[in-house]
């Protein structure tokens, strides 16, 4: 599974990929404003900051919902650098744009997928990427995780190329249950990932073991 970093913050991305795990970065509308990026030059030239720390596919969110401004400024997006993908949001409007980006070689990410019947459509459409997102499903009650798996199912049965990309990850668990249900790639906040290297036994062992090393 890959690990992606849900995130607009330049700091938190150099840490995740200077630990050497890092496959690349997603980030959305809120992420971007929570770093106070604001203005087309501005956001572009985040943008690229972030392509010139990971090696990576870097997600870039539309902000328009009709199918020709989508293209357009996907357009505009996918010529910052080789890495982007420009993520769609699941609407109408956005499969249109999916389909077309496809035809026209620009990748996608299509973002903000809470049924298996959206996960068919953007498959269909030929996105590079689809975001389920699991920690806004368990927030309403509803088990995250089986969607991830049916989707896994569909798609292997079905043969679609498109990867299944978890999405809204709140702590380290989700990322273990995502890549036990068939995720392709995993976007967390980079506590979530920290949160993997975690064990009690592991702090006591070592502290045991540097203890006796005072005695080799
Ligand atoms: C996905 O690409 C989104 O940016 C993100 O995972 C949404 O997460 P949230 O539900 O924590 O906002």
């Amino acid at each position: 599974m890959k690990f992606f970093i849900d995130t607009g913050n330049l700091a938190q991305i150099k840490e995740a990929n200077d630990l050497g795990i890092l496959d690349g970065v997603t980030t959305n509308p809120t992420l971007m404003a929570k770093e106070g990026i604001k203005g087309t030059e501005a956001i572009a030239n985040h943008y690229k900051s972030i392509c010139e720390i990971v090696n990576g596919d870097v997600s870039a969110e539309v902000l328009s919902t009709d199918f020709t401004t989508i293209v357009e400024e996907g357009k505009k997006l996918a010529g910052i650098h080789p890495n982007i993908v420009v993520k769609v949001p699941m609407i109408k409007d956005g499969i249109k744009a999916i389909k077309w980006f496809t035809d026209n070689g620009i990748r996608t990410n299509c973002t903000l997928v809470f049924s298996v019947g959206q996960a068919i459509l953007a498959a269909k459409a030929g996105a590079s990427y689809v975001s389920p997102f699991i920690g806004r499903i368990d927030d309403c009650g509803w088990d995250g995780m089986d969607l991830i798996g049916q989707m896994r199912h569909i798609y292997d049965v079905q043969g679609y190329k498109t990867e299944i990309l978890a999405a809204s990850i709140r702590n380290a668990l989700h990322i273990i249950k995502a890549a036990e249900s068939g995720a392709n790639v995993c976007t967390c906040p980079l506590d979530s990932i920290l949160g993997l290297l975690k064990h009690p036994l592991t702090d006591i062992g070592l502290a045991k073991f540097l203890e006796d090393a005072k005695n080799m």
